[in-house]
């Protein structure tokens, strides 16, 4: 069997099954397979496969099939401008958490050294993207997942910043460090009707910690906003990811809590996606 005699059967078995992209997945499994770039597939479709490779190949498909996330089953996604390593212990990174890098990267002047925490680090893709970006920076990652944070400290290592990134394994509501110059966070923020709602890839696959915010959806946001409150410096910034129908419950909780509210950004779609806020004095 050749790559595209492979790559046809593949399409057809996960459209039978309803899965989405079906074209681009088929491509994506048989380049972590071949171990060969997307771009070389398409220009060698007459290879031929070695049995060991159709297997490996199938068995991917059937995880695939079971709406596994592509993510999870090559083992990464890119987000920003690295690849980070991706499994069900984590959150798999979305583009328009990159809001997040962006407005954070405006109270990060170059050269300076500001001090950082990302709460519910996840795959760690926030802070890394950003101190790869701001190298002086000293930064705190936590969250309440054991497993979380070890896939992290990998993607640290694997970005060369194992010793630049504290990790910690803790609640936010137990967390009593001060003093920071920004707070970054993209908090589980689904409420229950909306999280019985998500596909399926998401909702078997991906984990319930990183998404649900409770019946309301505010559990978390209302924590992140709590703490920061007490663990930023003066004219320091909390810069939070939130739903796009939380916009106004969450600059009410932040104005309560003494927050100023500078930008409400939009995501790729024109959702209100992203918060940034100072905390006065
Ligand atoms: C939406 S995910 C975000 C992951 C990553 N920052 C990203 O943007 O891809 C939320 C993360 O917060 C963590 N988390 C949930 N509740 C927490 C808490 N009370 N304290 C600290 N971390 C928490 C979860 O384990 C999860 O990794």
């Amino acid at each position: 069997m050749n790559y595209n005699q492979i790559l046809r059967e593949g399409e057809i078995f996960l459209k039978k099954n309803k899965i989405n992209n079906s074209h681009l997945d088929v491509e994506l499994i048989l380049s972590k397979v071949v171990k060969r770039t997307r771009e070389e597939i398409i220009l060698n479709t007459n290879n031929k496969l070695k049995n060991t490779d159709i297997k490996k190949f199938k068995h991917y498909l059937l995880r695939r099939k079971k709406n596994e996330p592509i993510a999870y089953i090559l083992g990464y996604k890119h987000f920003w401008k690295h690849k980070f390593l991706t499994n069900k212990s984590v959150l798999i990174p979305r583009p328009d958490t990159e809001l997040v890098i962006e407005e954070s990267l405006k109270f990060l002047p170059n050269g300076k050294s500001k001090k950082i925490l990302d709460v519910g680090t996840g795959s760690g893709c926030i802070i890394i993207s950003l101190i790869k970006e701001r190298p002086k920076c000293t930064a705190t990652a936590i969250d309440i997942s054991l497993k979380a944070i070890n896939v992290a400290k990998t993607n640290a290592k694997l970005h060369q910043l194992e010793n630049k990134i504290n990790f910690i394994n803790i609640d936010i509501d137990k967390y009593k460090s001060y003093n920071y110059d920004l707070i970054i966070s993209n908090p589980p923020y689904i409420n229950s009707v909306e999280f019985n709602r998500l596909d399926d890839d998401i909702k078997f696959h991906e984990p319930k910690l990183a998404l649900s915010g409770g019946s309301d959806g505010f559990r978390d946001l209302k924590k992140v906003i709590f703490k920061s409150k007490k663990l930023l410096k003066i004219n320091g910034k909390l810069i939070i990811e939130i739903g796009h129908k939380q916009k106004n419950e969450c600059m009410k909780m932040l104005n309560e809590n003494k927050f100023y509210v500078n930008k409400l950004s939009k995501d790729l779609s024109g959702k209100d996606r992203c918060i940034v806020s100072t905390k006065l004095p």
